[in-house]
């Protein structure tokens, strides 16, 4: 047993990921035919996702990573301010960029790193998440691709971790730890 069953649950099997996964990437492929295509991962949460959405994709593209931190600005934290870890180690300008992240969950980390790479004049912008949590949104943000749509529960599994651990899980699965 990979995953304790005592405090957790599945929530997306592996066969549903690899199914939304595989109609992802049809899309996207339609989408950026004959155009410049760079794929954003942010790591480390959508590392997984991306590795099986862009072999989902059949148009050339570029693979980048960026890493970012967030910490809140203000006392209401609603002014969330973004460090980048690790930037980009391609030019975007005049391109078509997709980033790819693994949950939205208020939309703030998003909101500002869109503003950020807006400024170096992409042709376009655009977000693929593979969660949406809409319930807990604070800025809405224009999301192009969605995986699934998910209540308001911690989840856990394909990229996505608790306190670093069950990245490695290949379905997501609702965290519930023991009291
Ligand atoms: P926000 O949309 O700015 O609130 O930031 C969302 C980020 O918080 C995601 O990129 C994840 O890294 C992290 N996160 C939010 N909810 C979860 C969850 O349920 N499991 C694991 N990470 C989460
Ligand atoms: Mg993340």
């Amino acid at each position: 047993m990979r995953f304790p069953e005592k405090n957790t649950s599945i929530l997306i099997s592996t066969q549903q990921l690899q199914q939304r996964v595989a109609a992802l990437g049809y899309a996207i492929s339609n989408d950026f035919k004959d155009k410049p295509l760079t794929i954003v991962c942010l790591l480390k949460g959508s590392a997984i996702f991306t590795a099986d959405l862009v072999r989902a994709i059949d148009i050339p593209l570029i693979l980048d990573f960026m890493a970012i931190s967030s910490y809140v600005g203000n006392d209401t934290g609603s002014n969330v301010m973004v460090k980048i870890v690790k930037d980009l180690d391609t030019e975007i300008t005049g391109r078509e960029v997709l980033i790819v992240e693994d949950i939205i969950d208020t939309g703030l980390t998003l909101n500002y790193l869109m503003k950020i790479l807006r400024a170096r004049s992409p042709n376009g912008i655009y977000l693929c998440t593979l969660l949406d949590r809409p319930a807990r949104r604070i800025i809405e943000i224009p999301i192009k691709y969605c995986g699934f749509e998910i209540p308001d529960v911690y989840v856990v599994g394909y990229g996505l971790d608790d306190q670093q651990y069950y990245r490695n899980l290949p379905f997501i699965g609702v965290f519930n730890p023991l009291t």
